[in-house]
């Protein structure tokens, strides 16, 4: 039987998950997502306060772990993220900076990890999360302090520091077409036009049963396709209000398999990751208390109607 990352190849696609350090002690977690996806995406190992957390001090234990594993499974790496305004390091965030001071500070980190990941990464997710719900730019320590162009900044920085490496800017609730995609449409379509190295969109894809399913994905992928810039679905997952029942898994199962076939359905859209495998490590109870059930394999690990449909859906 085709794990789904053979079946992902078939179409020229990946099919990744995200893990992070902490489930390495996990022997039965790691046979899975060492053998059933083609690529990996450290949830937490790569961001800012993990790889430089006093100031010009960095550490790659965490995102090693990650790539070594990654090499040794024959996975993409897909690297998260450079550019971010939450889990950044206290030094970072309780400074006082000047622009320029805090635009060089911006620079060394950029250079500094994208050169270490140099050559072992297939892409990064250089930009994320830079635009409020309206479209308007939200109002970070990078905005406030260096205005929009920090944007082209860090892609200009991450391209020099890895010429391979695909650049992507990535958010939430960009899934179908509404003000903020639009406001990465017209992102993108500036970037390109003044030249700044940009390769792709990465739409997150966190979904909830209860606010619908986005159905102007295809469309919207396509756009972006129409920009000449990869897509992909960056952080899949698609929860529910507990308690999970028959019908809400099969529902789910449905919603999984329509995001799946919208990507195959699209020139461009490169790969899909869920953000994690099983219930067992989803961020979701944590953070949407009441709320959960949102991966394709249940907290032991066995695969739920959803695993099936992806399946079907990569497989016709
Ligand atoms: O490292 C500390 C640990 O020392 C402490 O004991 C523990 C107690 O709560 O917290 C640990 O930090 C947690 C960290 O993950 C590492 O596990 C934080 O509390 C927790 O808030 C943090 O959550 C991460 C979240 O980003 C933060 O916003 C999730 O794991 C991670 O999956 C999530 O990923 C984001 C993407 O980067 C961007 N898109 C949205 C997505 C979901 O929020």
């Amino acid at each position: 039987v085709k794990t789904l990352g053979e079946l992902a190849r078939q179409h020229g696609r990946y099919f990744g998950s995200a893990t992070d350090n902490p489930e390495f002690s996990d022997a039965a977690y790691l046979k899975i997502l060492g053998s059933e996806f083609t690529s990996i995406t450290p949830g937490n190992g790569m961001k800012w306060y993990a790889t430089e957390p006093q100031q010009g001090v960095f550490d790659w234990t965490n995102g090693d772990q990650i790539v070594n594993f990654a090499r040794r499974h024959h996975q993409l790496v897909r690297a998260h993220t450079l550019v971010w305004h939450s889990q950044l390091p206290d030094w970072l965030t309780t400074g006082t900076w000047t622009a320029e001071q805090l635009r060089a500070i911006l620079k060394k980190h950029i250079t500094t990890e994208v050169r270490h990941y140099r050559r072992k990464v297939y892409s990064w997710d250089v930009v994320n999360e830079a635009f409020n719900e309206d479209g308007t730019y939200r109002e970070t320590l990078w905005y406030n302090t260096l205005g929009p162009g920090y944007i082209a900044d860090a892609l200009r920085w991450a391209h020099e520091a890895d010429p391979h490496a695909k650049l992507y800017v990535n958010d939430y609730n960009i899934e179908g077409i509404g003000p903020k995609s639009d406001a990465y449409y017209d992102l993108v379509k500036s970037l390109k036009a003044r030249h700044v190295p940009i390769d792709g969109v990465g739409v997150q894809g966190h979904l909830a049963l209860q606010y619908g399913y986005p159905a102007t994905l295809e469309a919207n992928l396509r756009r972006f396709a129409g920009l000449r810039v990869d897509t992909a679905i960056t952080e899949l997952d698609i929860r529910m209000l507990l308690p999970a029942d028959a019908g809400k898994l099969a529902t789910q199962a449905t919603w999984y398999a329509d995001v799946t076939k919208a990507c195959l359905a699209v020139r461009r859209c490169v790969g899909i990751t869920i953000w994690d495998y099983t219930d067992k490590y989803s961020w979701i109870p944590g953070f949407f208390p009441g709320e959960g059930a949102a991966l394709p394999y249940d907290e032991n690990l066995q695969p739920k109607p959803a695993y099936d449909a992806i399946r079907d859906a990569l497989s016709s």
